[in-house]
């Protein structure tokens, strides 16, 4: 038998009662999340998005609600009227916010029955997360994920009350719109009334907030849905949301200074971290010097030694040839992991050809000096110098890769990063911001025979290095920045390209034609050419920032509704096909597969 609510309504939630409401008549709703029978009284662990609180039915204070308690089983839906009593002594649990006090229940109605669940939602059990994923809605009932989504409601708020106090107005931009190009794919929504043409989602309201400073509106930010049809990855979703903001008549200083503020605030009010003002800079260079990579985890060492003119005339003709031929050699101390065993070094040398290594060289310094396979190609002047390069003590492990400088950085770079995981040196309760300056503005797609927008297309060059654009592109800079978390790229952004002029010569220096950049960007173009002042902005990663404020693995636990590594939502089966009808009035047909 169901009951209807009738007229109760709430008094508390189940996770805001303490010893202070002792001896208030309260409302309760919300699930069982547990029934325990003990001689004759029935406990009901009560759950709602704010807790959990003991519910209990005593048989002699009302038979009704008791007998009522006696159906429970996991999730059905209850509304209780009782009183907030101490818990007995001895009973008191005091890992829980609700563990001095249980509820006396004088009425119960039960509202709703469950199925048995599918999985357990005591998050006490793995559960395989295609079946999380199939059924979402239970899932997001589990302590940790409400409390992600209720951190990361807290954090929209506290960015929408930081930017508007800094004088930032939210506006909105379209989704169905023309195709921007941040680097991936576009999602490609078919037009009905205009058959054979299609709409783009946004892969960034780039091009759009730039025309709104065009028309004046100063600063804007938009808490904003973005599409990219790429790889997908633990920090990587086809739609993801950004903090999106941008400025006029203002410089990069002014941009990383506002900006500095939100993650400020943020970190204190939603984590209780203060962030150190000012964040730390690096270029973009001493980044890929010292780790490899250009979003550095700065919680730990491990940084990258540069070795090639200590080894260019060594007897070791691999590395001797490979800088001979342009290439660089670099290396890694690790610090006593000497005792690493062959399989674990094995292990390493396999991660490091994923990214193209094609060997990863060991030094073990030992008692009797350099134990290693490549020692005997070296003379004692040389490991004396190589070993005070490297800093190495008895105990350590040096490790070197020779080839292309990209492969040397990459395949290092990353290295460090899961040597630091396998060896715990990541505190997650360590927060390291830095902000990555002087990208570079242009980089030759070896694929593609071209040069690619390093940040995208619209981002200025260094003023001092605007005369290199057409001479020498790789030299060029960019006024571009990313803010790096924890070895994680949470926003990045740029000055913007305001002169017609400059964009113009940009697009030529990509391969686009005067034609195609007007086919693609020319109300762009067109809007520069009517006054354009002075800006440009940032966008932060709002899933990846929740990520790392609740020590998530993946952006999928920050999400209320995330897809597969497949693209796919497992609960309401998309993508799916459609009906033929649907594909006739969009003026489409499917090839034959
Ligand atoms: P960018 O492409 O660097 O810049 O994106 C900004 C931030 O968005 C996050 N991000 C993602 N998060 C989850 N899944 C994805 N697939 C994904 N792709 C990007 C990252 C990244 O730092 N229009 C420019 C910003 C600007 O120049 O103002 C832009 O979109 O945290
Ligand atoms: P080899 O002389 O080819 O047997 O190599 C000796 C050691 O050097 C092995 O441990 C290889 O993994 C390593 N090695 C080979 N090529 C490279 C390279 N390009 N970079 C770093 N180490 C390498």
């Amino acid at each position: 038998m169901i009951d209807f609510l009738g007229d109760w309504k709430r008094s508390s939630y189940c996770g805001e009662l303490t010893a202070q409401n002792v001896g208030q008549e309260v409302v309760l709703m919300g699930w069982a999340a547990r029934r325990r029978d003990h001689g004759g009284l029935i406990f009901v662990d009560l759950r709602d998005r704010e807790g959990v609180a003991q519910v209990v039915f005593d048989p002699e204070r009302s038979p009704e609600s008791h007998a009522k308690a006696e159906t429970v089983r996991s999730e059905f839906v209850l509304a209780i009227k009782g009183t907030v009593s101490p818990r007995p002594e001895g009973t008191v649990n005091p890992k829980m916010k609700t563990g001095e006090v249980e509820i006396l229940v004088t009425e119960c109605r039960l509202l709703n029955s469950s199925k048995a669940l599918p999985f357990t939602l005591d998050g006490f059990v793995d559960v395989n997360e295609n079946i999380r994923l199939k059924h979402r809605y239970l899932d997001l009932r589990t302590a940790t994920l409400q409390g992600n989504m209720i951190l990361r409601s807290k954090v929209a708020q506290l960015t929408r009350q930081y930017l508007t106090d800094n004088g930032f107005l939210e506006i909105e931009t379209p989704f169905l719109t023309k195709s921007t190009p941040e680097g991936a794919r576009d999602f490609l929504v078919p037009s009905r009334i205009n058959k054979g043409d299609f709409y783009a989602l946004p892969q960034s309201p780039q091009l759009f907030k730039q025309i709104l400073m065009v028309s004046g509106f100063d600063r804007y930010f938009q808490i904003v849905r973005c599409f990219r049809d790429e790889d997908l990855r633990a920090d990587r979703q086809p739609e993801f949301t950004q903090i999106d903001c941008e400025m006029s008549f203002i410089d990069r200083e002014d941009i990383i200074s506002v900006m500095e503020g939100l993650m400020a605030r943020i970190f204190a009010e939603a984590k209780g971290v203060q962030v150190q003002l000012p964040i730390q800079r690096m270029t973009y260079a001493e980044a890929i010097r010292r780790f490899g990579v250009d979003n550095p985890d700065l919680r730990f060492g491990l940084e990258l030694v540069e070795l090639s003119d200590l080894v260019v005339n060594s007897g070791f003709k691999v590395f001797a040839d490979i800088v001979k031929g342009g290439g660089i050699v670099k290396g890694m101390n690790v610090k006593g992991a000497a005792s690493m065993s062959r399989k674990e070094i094995d292990d390493l040398t396999e991660f490091a050809k994923i990214y193209g290594a094609k060997g990863l060289a060991y030094v073990k310094m030992t008692e009797e000096g350099w134990q290693s396979p490549i020692a005997k190609f070296f003379t004692p002047e040389e490991i004396a110098s190589l070993d005070q390069a490297f800093g190495a003590e008895k105990g350590d492990l040096l490790l070197f890769v020779a080839d292309k400088p990209k492969v040397v950085n990459d395949s290092l770079g990353r290295l460090r990063n899961h040597l630091a995981a396998k060896l715990g040196l990541t505190d997650p309760n360590d927060y390291r911001f830095v902000w990555i300056t002087d990208f570079p503005l242009l980089e030759w797609d070896a694929d593609e025979k071209r040069w690619c927008a390093v940040h995208h297309p619209f981002t200025a060059p260094m003023d001092e290095d605007l005369e290199y654009v057409e001479s020498d592109p790789g030299r060029c800079r960019a006024k571009a920045y990313d803010l790096v978390l924890n070895g994680n790229e949470v926003g990045g952004g740029s000055i913007r390209i305001h002169q017609e002029e400059v964009q113009s010569l940009m697009f030529k220096m990509l391969g686009l034609s005067d034609e195609n950049a007007r086919g693609k960007f020319g109300f762009l173009l067109d809007a520069l050419e009517y006054g354009t002042p002075p800006h440009g902005g940032i966008a932060f990663g709002l899933d990846r920032l929740m990520m790392l404020l609740t020590g998530s693995d993946s952006i999928r636990d920050v999400i209320a509704f995330p897809k597969t590594q497949k693209g796919a939502c497992l609960m309401s089966e998309a993508p799916s096909g459609v009906d033929p009808l649907q594909l006739r009035e969009l003026g489409i047909r499917l090839a034959k597969q």
